[in-house]
Order: structure tokens, then sequence, then C-alpha cells
């Protein structure tokens, strides 16, 4: 996947996915297209590559900003630029491909290894890692294969997640020094000792590694709580293909939220602690969380649902006023 044999004059390798190519020098990531050319940061490429490898192409779109990114559709991959964005597609510009998921899958966790220098960390906060910038400089395995958290039924039933501790190297956060720490009292009706479990879930929160990362910590048929930390802002801009739910654990986060396919600005929405939103399905969104807070992402996994949205057998959004 390698252009060529030897790493470039910053030391890092040159790739190659269909006709797009990536290039990385001391600052950026550089994207060619037969039609066109883009970079971004490559401290925000990487954080972005970095979810995206980690999701598994997540649900729908995963945009990088408002040029390159992702189209999941469950086995194969659209890698795009400029199809979501009103104006290079006026401008016919716009260009897409299409991949085997594993084929993308390896190309981008390649890509990932060779650029991560040893200093940077793509899922912890920017006041929580080291630069991304400059020349080759060592790699972070350790970082970037971090162990998904995908629970099969909760986190803390018997073989299933652990919970977090000092003793499994998960400390407290330093913006989540004032949450407690206390396990919840259960108490089982006699026989059913071994079939009740329950586990602090802000505690669990505060002692997360990674920001803007949601995991399964429970399941209950398609539903799934995937509750994340975030911190500083979204390294992707999210475009849906079903309703997703937020409530707001904790703190505040600033959502951005615009038309998926055009990028055109629908609205602004800050989501204090207590608070609910239903994200419709034909958005994209970005958050910015001021200080580190809890967020909790309710998605359906259900694999119909894209389907019924995109033929418009449901509407965009759970309710209509
Ligand atoms: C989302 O796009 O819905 C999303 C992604 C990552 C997060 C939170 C929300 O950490
Ligand atoms: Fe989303």
């Amino acid at each position: 996947m390698t252009t060529e044999s030897g790493p470039n004059r910053h030391g890092y390798h040159t790739f190659a996915l269909g006709e797009f190519r990536f290039e990385r020098d001391e600052c950026f990531a550089h994207v060619v297209w037969p039609k066109g050319r883009h970079l971004l940061p490559v401290d925000a490429f990487l954080r972005a590559l970095q979810r995206d490898v980690a999701w598994g192409f997540f649900y729908g779109i995963v945009n990088f900003d408002g040029v390159i990114g992702t189209v999941n559709h469950y086995g194969t991959v659209d890698l795009f630029a400029g199809r979501f964005n009103a104006h290079y597609r006026k401008a016919g510009l716009d260009y897409t491909e299409s991949f085997a998921t594993p084929l993308i899958q390896r190309a981008f966790e390649a890509m990932l290894e060779d650029w991560t220098n040893a200093a940077f960390d793509p899922f912890a906060s920017p006041a929580e890692t080291g630069s991304a910038l400059g020349p080759k400089n060592g790699s972070n395995k350790r970082a970037i294969s971090r162990h998904r958290v995908t629970a099969k039924r909760m986190v803390g039933c018997p073989g299933d997640e652990p919970t977090r501790s000092d003793e499994r190297g998960f400390p407290v956060n330093r913006h989540f020094a004032d949450v407690e720490q206390d396990p919840p009292d259960v108490e089982p009706e006699p026989g059913f000792e071994g079939e009740v479990v329950a586990f602090n879930l802000f505690a669990y929160l505060s002692r997360s590694d990674v920001t803007w990362n949601p995991s399964v910590v429970s399941v209950c048929k398609g539903s799934l709580y995937c509750p994340t930390t975030e911190e500083y802002v979204l390294p992707v801009i999210h475009g849906n293909d079903r309703v997703e739910w937020f409530v707001q654990l904790s703190d505040e986060i600033h959502w951005e939220v615009e038309d998926r396919d055009s990028g055109a600005l629908r609205a602004r929405v800050v989501m204090k602690a207590g608070d609910v939103a239903a994200m419709p399905a034909d958005i994209r969104h970005r958050g910015f969380s001021p200080k580190r807070s809890m967020l909790l992402v309710w998605e359906n996994a259900s694999p119909e649902l894209p389907q019924l949205y995109a033929t418009g057998k449901m509407p965009p959004v759970p309710v209509e006023f």
C-alpha cells in the first residue's frame, strides 16, 4: 500500500489507496485525488484517522473535515473528497472510491502507525499529550492499538468488560477528582446473587484515559449505551445515517449541527448536565467541550435503519412538534 519502498525526506511513508494518495510532512497530511488535492493539519488528521480505524468506520459518515472522509456501507467503505461539500460538488471537483472494508482498514492502520510519533497520542486530549508535528520520531503502538471497550451485555458482568481502577491502570482524570468512586449497593433476592450486576458509570467514566471515543458499556438487542468523556473538539464531523440520542451526564458541550450533504449550518445546540437531545438522521455534527465532560451517546445498531431513513420510510427525527 505504500507507493515507494522508502520514507520521504521527513521520514514518513506515502500511502496509495485506489486513485488516492496520502503524504505527510512535518505539519500536514496531504491528500491527492485525480481532480484535486487538499491538506489538513497532521494532528487533526491523525485524531480523525485514529477514530475511523478504532470504530471500524462508525455509523454513516466520518468527515475528517469539510472535504475528506469515509462513508460506511457495512462491508464496503467509500473514501471521498468533496462529496459532502456543496462547493466541491458544484465545481465538479468531488471524487469517491469504494473499497472492501478490510482493505481500507489495513491501509488506514498502516498510515496511522507510520505517521504517529512517540510523543503523540491521538486519543488523548490535547492537554494530555505531546506534539504530532515534526520529522519522524519513533512510534506509539501502545496508544494507537488500545483495547476497544465493547461489552457483550454490560460492563462488570461476569466474563464481560471489567470496571476500571488504579490497579488496572486507569487513575481518576484531573477534571473528575470530585467524582465519587463508591460502587452501588446491590441487594439481590436469595438465589439471584449471581445474576444481579451494577456498576458506578460516573466512576467508570472518570477513569477514562481517552476523549471522544464512545464505547459500548451495555447492550440490549440493538440498543447500545456508548458513553464517552469529551474535552476540546470532536476530531471528526459525524454524518448520521440514523437518529442518535445524546444525554449530557456532566458539564457542557456545544454542538455545531449542519446539513449532512451540503454542510450548511442548521443549528447550534448547547447541552448542559441533564439535557437530552435527539440528533436527526440527516445532519452532521461536531462537539466542543470546554472542560472534560461526560456524554452518553445512545445508538440504535439495528442494521435495517440506514435503508429506512435513506428511502424516506422513516422521518429523520423521532418526534415532530
Ligand atoms: C457522534 O458523532 O455522535 C459522536 C462521536 C464521538 C463522540 C461523541 C459523539 O465522542
Ligand atoms: Fe454522531
